[in-house]
């Protein structure tokens, strides 16, 4: 698998600086991303919808890296928290160098349910918030010629494995174009494909996990880290661990009638 580098994006050496935004900044890969871009001394500004959670992340991000942390309680599946995050990006007085498009949660539903309410808020979450936000971040950072965007895709989009991977190829296809959109405007778009992670993810989905092999599993500080490299890489992709690349390449490449057999396998297991 050829990973695609954009030679007119090369991006400084060092282009984490000034605000970053992330959303599902409380746990899992969002709060590992607000961690590892504290470090390289980014201000943070935090969304996720429980507010005390949101408080006492600050506390701690502030008092362990000593940098400025604001938070935004919102809903990101409601009109209303989409459209104050949505405002967040036109603050000319504090602009957002770096969105991490990351908010997002399990899916365990049938696709013969009628009661489609869990998937269609599930598609307000991860599609609607998606675009909205990305496309807030893309005009302000395309009008001051330079800013990151990482959008948190899956593995689980390149596999038949129901609603979840339905959103989340939208999500990589999705991400792929606003890159090429943006070609040549000095913003550089990242499409972040984890595999399974060690989050809470799994519980609040009520997935079951016993029959994921230790392998398989990430670490979130990990692929945040790693993820982040690959953005200074100017790397348009970034899959985390040599495993997941090899699988990630089966995946798109083997024959269907055996990556629908796996992803039955991994169906019946859950
Ligand atoms: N863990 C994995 O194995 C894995 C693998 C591939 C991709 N991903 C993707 O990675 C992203 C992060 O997942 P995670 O594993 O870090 O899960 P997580 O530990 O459950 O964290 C989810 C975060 O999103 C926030 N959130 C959930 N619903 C929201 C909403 N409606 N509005 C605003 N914020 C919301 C949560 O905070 P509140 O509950 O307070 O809102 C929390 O901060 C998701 O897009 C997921 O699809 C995860």
């Amino acid at each position: 698998m050829a990973t695609l580098v954009w030679p007119e994006l090369a991006l400084p050496a060092d282009p984490f600086h000034g605000h970053a935004l992330i959303t599902g900044a409380t746990s899992g890969i969002g709060l590992a991303f607000a961690r590892a871009l504290a470090a390289k001394r980014c201000d943070l500004v935090l969304v996720a919808r429980n507010e005390d959670r949101l408080a006492a992340t600050a506390v701690e991000l502030r008092n362990d890296f000593g940098v400025d942390v604001e938070i935004l309680a919102a809903d990101l599946a409601d009109q209303d928290g989409l459209a104050a995050v949505t405002r967040r990006f036109e603050d000319p007085a504090a602009p957002i160098e770096t969105f991490i498009n990351c908010a997002g949660h399990g899916l365990h539903v049938s696709l013969l349910e009628q009661d489609t309410s869990t998937i269609d808020s599930a598609h307000a979450l991860m599609i609607r918030a998606v675009l909205i936000l990305g496309g807030a971040a893309g005009r302000s950072m395309k009008a001051r010629g330079h800013g990151v965007i990482v959008n948190v895709a899956s593995v689980a989009g390149l596999i038949p494995m129901g609603a979840y991977s339905a959103i989340k190829s939208w999500v990589a296809t999705y991400s792929e174009s606003l890159a090429l959109e943006l070609a040549g405007s000095g913003v550089h778009v990242t499409t972040l494909m984890p595999g399974w992670v060690r989050t809470e993810f799994h519980q609040r989905a009520g997935i079951r996990t016993e029959s994921i092999p230790g392998v398989l599993w990430l670490d979130a500080d990990r692929v945040a880290r790693d993820c982040l490299r690959d953005v200074a890489r100017g790397r348009s992709r970034s899959v985390p661990s040599k495993l997941y690349v090899a699988l990630t390449c089966l995946a798109e490449h083997a024959p269907r009638p055996l990556v629908r057999r796996v992803a039955a396998a991994i169906r019946g297991g859950r």
